[in-house]
């Protein structure tokens, strides 16, 4: 095996987002163009070589070569060993268990999320920390300089590896250890949930309906939910992930997990639906005829946690982005949690995970978790609903309709207008901030606005700061518009308009929450500016 080393140039564009480096596939599978990056990882975390990865990811069109480029390219530069998935396939919160599990020093997973894939859709490739997260910034900069200035690679000449059975192979002196990549998560989710009573709870008639959209939690449901809880075969639909697929958008929300939507709302709807995203770390949480939305999701879990073995002990604190609900805050304050507010990405709750600060977090975009892994975790929220379930003897609805009874409700809802020219869009951020100064003691579609600013956060642990994180405007009632730009999305700019409003009436708990926000909305609108400066009226997506 021949150790090549190739003469390359510096690609404009290669800064990772959110989540990782994402693109169009086509643009990945440029000449160089993974090969770039997968290099200038290397460059920024100090060299891989004597190092031990993880590789896995959702499976998405593109990744069995991806895989086996990175293969190529770590025995080329030295590496020790890398386990991969079988198949390639990991969640992304079974990489993040198995970095942990195994003690390496990091590891790349290869998905672009809820993204589509396709070779006309999205791709992506993330570098994970030894601590099972996403890289922080410092490393992700360090990424990023290396784009810009690299002159070449390094990867070996060689034949492609069997990837679809268990084994160990050598390639060019490193190891290359194929696992199942369901097995040690499986086990990890046994020790933090008590499964007999989930399985006594199903045994007693408890139906539940889990879509995996054709996506990586395909064989992790059909595993734990249908083998080892022993729900109904074909209680995990769409199973089987496909590298398109199957031409869907996997991200669990009302708009897109359309399936399981029907069969919730449905005559004869099963007591819990849920569904997870393309790599498996969202979750969508649905009752008979009800969505739960991930902010009240959050709260639930928080509220109700020490049903579950692993968090009997308490949870100390929680964590939220900045956009999420106050929800949980409430439960917080109530139970005497520390909580904490950071911006958007898991990434951020890196740091308050691996100090003991917290030990539940989570975001309105479907993502929840806890210091099991240091990703968010579809699964894992379904098994701890599934846990309080079965503890408290409550259904969905009951149990969420008991919690707004004790804690009062924040109505919640994203719109998100997408595809706007980036110029129009940064347009409007940057109005806005001139605006904010003077926005306080000013009523807007008859809410009073009682403070604004833009989001800065000081990491606590290390001190480090994010600014320029989206702009917050608190309006009379404990209501709170937000405004952000998307960092993960592929072409154009996507405005997300985070609207919240509370209420501790129950009489108001069953208002269509649409409704519920209309006159928070219309301030939106006029103090943004929305349709001046988009020339849209409504959004493409109300999540
Ligand atoms: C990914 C990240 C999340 C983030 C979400 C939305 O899923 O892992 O942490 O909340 O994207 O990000 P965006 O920048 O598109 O609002
Ligand atoms: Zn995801």
């Amino acid at each position: 095996m021949e150790r090549l080393t190739i003469d390359t140039q510096p690609i404009e564009g290669q800064k990772p987002g959110t989540s990782g480096l994402r693109k169009k596939t086509k643009v990945f599978m440029q000449p160089h163009y993974l090969e770039n990056f997968v290099q200038s990882i290397w460059e920024g975390i100090g060299g891989v070589e004597g190092k031990t990865l993880v590789l896995g990811g959702d499976g998405r069109y593109f990744s069995d070569r991806a895989a086996q480029v990175i293969l190529r390219m770590a025995a080329a530069s030295g590496a020790a060993k890398v386990i991969v998935g079988q198949g390639a396939l990991l969640s992304t919160p079974a990489a993040s268990n198995l970095i942990r599990k195994q003690g390496t020093d990091g590891g790349i997973i290869l998905s672009a999320s809820h993204n589509p894939g396709g070779p006309d859709e999205d791709f992506g490739v993330k570098f994970n920390n030894p601590n099972g997260g996403p890289a922080p910034e410092e490393v992700t900069n360090r990424i990023f300089e290396a784009t810009k200035t690299i002159r070449k690679y390094h990867i070996l000449e060689a034949q492609d590896l069997d990837l679809a059975a268990p084994g160990s192979h050598d390639l060019g002196g490193m190891t290359v250890e194929v696992v199942d990549p369901v097995a040690d998560y499986a086990e990890l989710m046994e020790e933090l949930f008590d499964f007999d009573a989930i399985r006594a709870m199903i045994s007693g008639g408890f139906r539940l309906c889990f879509d995996a959209m054709h996506a990586v939690t395909g064989p992790y449901a059909k595993e734990i939910l249908e083998r080892r809880l022993g729900a109904a075969e074909g209680s995990v639909m769409n199973a089987v992930p496909q590298p398109d697929f199957a031409g869907g958008h996997p991200d669990p929300n009302p708009v897109w997990a359309k399936e399981l939507m029907e069969v919730m709302h449905g005559a004869d709807a099963p007591d819990f639906g849920a569904a997870s995203d393309g790599d498996g770390d969202r979750n969508m949480i649905m009752g008979p005829g009800m969505y739960v939305a991930p902010s009240d999701s959050l709260a639930v879990l928080a509220a109700n946690a020490e049903a579950a073995p692993a968090y009997k002990g308490g949870i100390k604190g929680v964590a939220r982005s900045m956009p999420t609900s106050r929800a949980v805050d409430i439960v917080a304050e109530r139970q005497g949690l520390d909580s904490f507010e950071t911006p958007t990405g898991w990434k951020f709750f890196g740091n308050l995970l691996d100090d003991g600060r917290v030990r539940l977090c989570g975001e309105e975009s479907a993502g929840t978790g806890s210091d099991h892994v240091r990703e968010k975790d579809g699964l894992w929220a379904v098994l701890l609903w599934l846990n309080i379930l079965a503890k408290s003897g409550k259904g969905v609805v009951e149990l969420m309709q008991d919690h707004w009874r004790t804690y009062g409700r924040n109505f919640y809802s994203r719109h998100d207008f997408e595809g706007i020219e980036t110029e129009r869009a940064n347009a409007l951020m940057d109005d806005l901030r001139v605006k904010l100064a003077d926005l306080p003691g000013t009523t807007v579609s008859g809410r009073a606005v009682e403070a604004a600013d833009e989001f800065s956060y000081t990491d606590p642990v290390d001190g480090s700061v994010a600014t320029a994180q989206g702009i917050r405007i608190y309006l009379d009632g404990g209501a709170r518009i937000v405004l952000r730009l998307s960092g993960t999305g592929t072409t154009g700019a996507t405005l997300r308009v985070y609207l919240e409003d509370r209420s501790e009436d129950p009489a108001t708990f069953d208002t269509d929450v649409q409704d519920a926000l209309k006159d928070v909305s219309a301030a939106a609108h006029e103090i943004a500016g929305i349709e001046h400066h988009t020339g849209r009226t409504e959004p493409d997506v109300r999540a």
